[in-house]
């Protein structure tokens, strides 16, 4: 059996989308994948908006920022997630903890490796207006959007400007595990960053792929 790892691994913030549907069986495994996500007291505050109508689709990409839109806006599916804070029960952990994020990212997590397994791109962006996006779709002002994804079929690369068709070849690049895992205690290279403005031209060569 292939490795989740290996699955997962595969996954790339790819921009470059095919003229092709998301068939609903392949939707639906994408929505069921978020209501699996765990959460704290089973509140699942977590919400889809999932934009498939020409109109809905318009309407979310004219919230998203000009650098996202001009290749999401080619995506047959815009879906923004968020969840409802009111539905947390903070009482038990206090409001500082926002577990109404954490919980968007879980579910994030489990819609893109499934979207990955269906040999789909579901690309996360955080370049969109909130309140934009809220009024486009008649949710309300409590419901708090984290993330939008651009999901579709990989499509020829050639449809991106020259500088996107460069990212979408680009390898991976990721910190060693050594700066990600602190093992029996915190260690200097724990706070190293991954990437950072003033070292950012050394280190991203030292990161692996
Ligand atoms: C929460 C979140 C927000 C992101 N926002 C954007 C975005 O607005 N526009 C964009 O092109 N990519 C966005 N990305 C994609 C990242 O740039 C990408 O995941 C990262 O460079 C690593 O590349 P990889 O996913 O191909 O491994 C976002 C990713 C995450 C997780």
């Amino acid at each position: 059996m292939e490795k989740l790892i290996e699955a997962i691994s595969g996954r790339r913030a790819q921009r470059a989308f095919a003229r092709r549907e998301v068939p609903e069986e392949e939707q639906q495994l994408l929505w069921r994948a978020v209501s699996v996500a765990p959460s704290h007291g089973n509140v699942q505050s977590v919400r889809l908006l999932v934009a498939r109508s020409s109109a809905a689709l318009k309407s979310i990409a004219a919230a998203l920022s000009d650098g996202n839109r001009h290749w999401a806006a080619k995506a047959p599916l815009l879906v923004a997630l968020g969840a409802l804070p009111e539905h947390e029960h903070t009482d038990s952990y206090g409001e500082e903890r926002a577990l109404w994020s954490f919980h968007s990212g879980i579910a994030a997590g489990n819609l893109m490796a499934q979207a990955t397994s269906l040999g789909l791109i579901a690309h996360p962006m955080a370049g969109f207006e909130e309140a934009t996006l809220r009024n486009a779709f008649g949710a309300p002002e409590e419901f708090r959007i984290l993330v939008v994804f651009a999901i579709g079929y990989p499509g020829p690369i050639e449809s991106l400007p020259e500088d996107l068709q460069r990212r979408e070849e680009s390898k991976q690049k990721r910190q060693p595990l050594n700066r990600l895992v602190a093992i029996d205690r915190w260690q200097k290279q724990n706070e190293f960053p991954a990437r950072n403005t003033s070292q950012s031209q050394q280190d991203s060569g030292k990161l692996e792929s």
